[in-house]
């Protein structure tokens, strides 16, 4: 999507961080911008930000899990604006601890945020977006998280991983409809992920003190890897160029090779020699040349 100006982005999770600076790097633009966020006060700081600035702006309170909500709010969005080209699934929390000491809240709560707001996403407005028929482009946040995982980090892991594998799938989808994919997996970025406390519901909130020292035993860790950190800015800066030029892979750390490295070579060592009977008969299923048997 050379062309930008005029368009229409939808960004969840768009009144903080890397949301907000997809946001804005989409005003610079020239787009228009609806910018979804569950958390209210940051959300009419964002509105009254851009509309300083004479951006077309909706701003919608919206939590990605609620599949209604995020249906109205896609009606919203093409009611206010006419339709939406670029579709920005990244609201998203942190939560760590061993898998040992972690509650069903914990999982419950990143994966319905994480992977559940993705899902949600798509099917609000990817319907939409093949019945425009102006193409379009879908960003999903993923993380390094998604390309490689360690210890104290398996509920994130898991969700972004989950990120990782829907995205490969939805860019194969969606190439025969002209709408482009890209999936971000950022290293650290100096945002409020870390206090992603702060956005969580009540009813997703366990009380297990050994949870809540693993967490914050681990948080600590984190906190101490945000040394790499780097500005969200540039991250809107790399999301706008991804959109631009239809790149699949959005890396924000290539300080971060070495681990994927690692282990994609373990995973490769670990394959054995091929049957040469399956692979053919799999080489004429991908060809298209098998016939029913
Ligand atoms: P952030 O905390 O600054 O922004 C996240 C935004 O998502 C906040 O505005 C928050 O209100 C919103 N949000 C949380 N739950 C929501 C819900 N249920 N519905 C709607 N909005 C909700 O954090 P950041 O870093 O900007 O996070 C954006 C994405 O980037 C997330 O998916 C995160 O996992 C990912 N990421 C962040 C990295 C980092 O180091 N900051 C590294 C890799 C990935």
């Amino acid at each position: 999507m050379q062309d930008l100006a005029g368009k229409v982005a939808f960004v969840t999770g768009g009144a903080s961080g890397i949301g907000l600076a997809m946001a804005d790097a989409f005003a610079d633009a020239g787009m228009k911008v609806v910018v979804a966020d569950v958390d209210r006060s940051a959300l009419a700081a964002v509105g009254d930000r851009f509309r300083g600035r004479n951006v077309p702006v909706l701003t919608l309170e919206l939590d990605v899990t609620d599949r209604s909500a995020f249906a109205a709010a896609a009606e919203q969005a093409c009611d206010a604006f006419g339709a939406v080209h670029v579709l920005c699934n990244n609201a998203g929390v942190y939560r760590g601890g061993q898998l040992d000491q972690v509650t069903f809240e914990d999982w419950d709560w990143v994966l319905g945020v994480n992977i559940g707001g993705v899902v949600n996403g798509l099917q609000c407005l990817l319907p939409r977006m093949r019945e425009q028929g102006e193409g379009g482009h879908v960003v999903n946040t993923a993380s390094m998280a998604g390309l490689a995982a360690g210890a104290g980090l398996g509920i994130y892991n898991a969700s972004k991983y989950a990120v990782v594998g829907l995205s490969e799938a939805l860019r194969a989808d969606l190439e025969p409809h002209g709408i482009g994919v890209s999936v971000l997996c950022p290293g650290m970025v100096r945002t409020g992920i870390l206090d992603s406390e702060r956005n969580r519901p009540p009813e997703r909130t366990g009380s297990d003190p050994a949870a809540e020292q693993a967490a914050r035993e681990h948080n600590a860790f984190m906190q101490a890897m945000m040394v790499t950190g780097i500005d969200a800015a540039e991250v809107g800066r790399i999301v706008i160029e991804g959109v631009r030029d239809n790149r699949f892979w959005l890396l924000t750390h290539p300080e971060m090779k070495p681990m994927v490295e690692a282990r994609t070579a373990e995973l490769l060592a670990s394959f054995g020699d091929p049957d040469p009977e399956r692979q053919a008969a799999l080489q004429r299923v991908l060809s298209g040349s098998a016939g029913p048997s």
